[in-house]
């Protein structure tokens, strides 16, 4: 490889979008590219390197002065932060061929498009990262397309909706913005966008492996030069120095490790039900109710992480999620379907149960149910309100009884198929050596 090939790596500035591409980013590392992680922050500060001095984090303001109040509006806090890239990314990758240590790539998150101009412009190629799987990128594809029209009822159970590669799928399995159109317009807009200039992207990167969408690999990849590259879930690297570093997705919140795998140390094997719907959903307080006697009445310990949604603050509670998920005392795991956790229960061989709230949460939920049949997902009654019985009854189905057995046993074959991808010389690990070696 040539001395110094470097890569710039821009994640959007969410949690679910900072942990996959970073865990990306010491992959990178691990197989010798120099690496800068640029972190839209709302706090500018000077730029640092990692704990093993092998990625360096260079901090960019999201456009917001630091006593400003920063605005709830969507279209205008990605207005602010495209300005502010633009505006100063330029610069740092100048700055950066000057100090010779010039980029070779810029790795953007799909969620801002625009930045594949601005690494041409600078001379860079543009590779594109799908945080989110092809299942839902390509549904976006046909609505950006035109070949599929957002639906117009929002409640039509019947409704259904056909993809090439795809089991059908009702109204309710379709990701949540497009059954929702009118209530997020502007985030609708973003995730189709996120296609727009996918025709002149240089390199399109998704955390996914090719075994989990095999069917949809083909067609993604007759269209553009697509590489999987995941799981990127930090528990799965072979880089010693790298699975010790704990600060493995440069976490937004803190989280309580001794105290939570203290109580898990203290259960029988597969006795609790761990219950996290990650960053972003925020449940009403009817149905905080409701769950919480669901999973009392289920007769299972469980741990569940709580956040301070009322005032809408950073998680008061946060967990190690990966150190739990991997603990012999997990029987299984409620989850939102974000993609993060699925693919960290995926490959630590949880069984799941679904609660997906929106975004891609319920076609990831659809696939997790009847295509991987590594868990079940909760019915909701029509308003979208999930009562305790069912919480009850799916809890029962995965922890005991023969269909709890069947997903044990597909689970089991998932976490070993996604090692396969991860380890060296599978797919997923291919793809990223072939990454690499466009920039040797
Ligand atoms: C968001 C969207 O909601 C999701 O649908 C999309 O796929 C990605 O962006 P988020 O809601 O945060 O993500 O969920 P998820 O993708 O599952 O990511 C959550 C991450 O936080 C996981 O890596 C998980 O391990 C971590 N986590 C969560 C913790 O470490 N501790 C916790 O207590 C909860």
């Amino acid at each position: 490889m040539r001395e110094g090939s470097h890569v710039i790596v821009l994640p959007f500035p969410a949690q679910g979008h900072i942990t996959p591409m970073s865990q990306f980013c010491k992959r990178l590392v691990s197989k010798g590219l120099k690496i800068t992680l640029i972190l839209v922050s709302d706090k500018p500060s000077p730029p640092y390197r990692t704990e093993h001095d092998l990625i360096t984090v260079v901090p960019i303001s999201n456009g917001f002065q630091e006593d400003e109040e920063q605005s709830q509006d969507l279209d205008d806090y990605m207005e602010r932060v495209e300005t502010s890239i633009k505006t100063r990314l330029p610069k740092l990758i100048e700055d950066m061929k000057l100090s010779g240590n010039p980029p070779r790539a810029l790795v953007y998150d799909s969620t801002m498009p625009w930045l594949l101009d601005v690494a041409h412009s600078s001379g860079l190629r543009g590779a594109v990262f799908f945080t989110q799987p092809w299942l839902v990128s390509t549904i976006y594809y046909h609505v950006n397309k035109g070949s599929f029209s957002v639906p117009s009822t929002r409640h039509d159970h019947s409704a259904l909706a056909s993809f090439p590669s795809f089991p059908m799928l009702n109204s309710y399995d379709l990701p949540s913005f497009l059954r929702e159109s009118s209530s997020y317009p502007n985030i609708l807009r973003i995730v189709i966008d996120q296609l727009s200039n996918i025709d002149r992207v240089d390199i399109v990167l998704c955390n996914t492996f090719d075994k989990l969408e095999e069917k949809l690999l083909k067609w993604v990849q007759s269209l553009w030069p697509v590489l999987n590259i995941g799981p990127t879930v930090p528990s799965m690297y072979l880089d010693k120095r790298l699975t010790e570093d704990k600060n493995y997705g440069f976490s937004l919140f803190d989280a309580n490790v001794a105290k939570c795998i203290e109580w898990l140390d203290s259960k029988q094997p597969s006795s609790v039900v761990y219950v996290s719907l990650g960053s972003l959903v925020i449940l009403k307080e009817d149905q905080m109710m409701e769950l919480a006697a669901g999973l009392k009445q289920s007769g299972y310990f469980f741990l569940w992480v709580v956040r301070d949604t009322e005032k809408n603050k950073l998680p008061r509670n946060w967990s190690p999620q990966l150190e739990v998920l991997r603990h012999e005392s997990i029987g299984c795991f409620l989850t939102h379907c974000g993609w993060n956790s699925m693919l960290e229960g995926l490959s630590l061989g949880v069984p799941m149960i679904g609660m997906p709230h929106w975004a891609d949460q319920p076609t990831n939920g659809k696939f997790m149910e009847d295509v991987w049949k590594v868990g079940v997902r909760v019915k909701a009654d029509v308003d979208g309100f999930v009562r305790s019985e069912e919480i009850v009854k799916r809890v029962g189905e995965v922890m005991e009884g023969e269909k709890g057995k069947e997903i044990r046993k597909n689970a089991e074959k998932w976490k070993l198929l996604t090692l396969e991808a991860v380890s060296e010389g599978g797919r997923s690990d291919k793809s990223i050596n072939e990454f690499v070696s466009m920039f040797c």
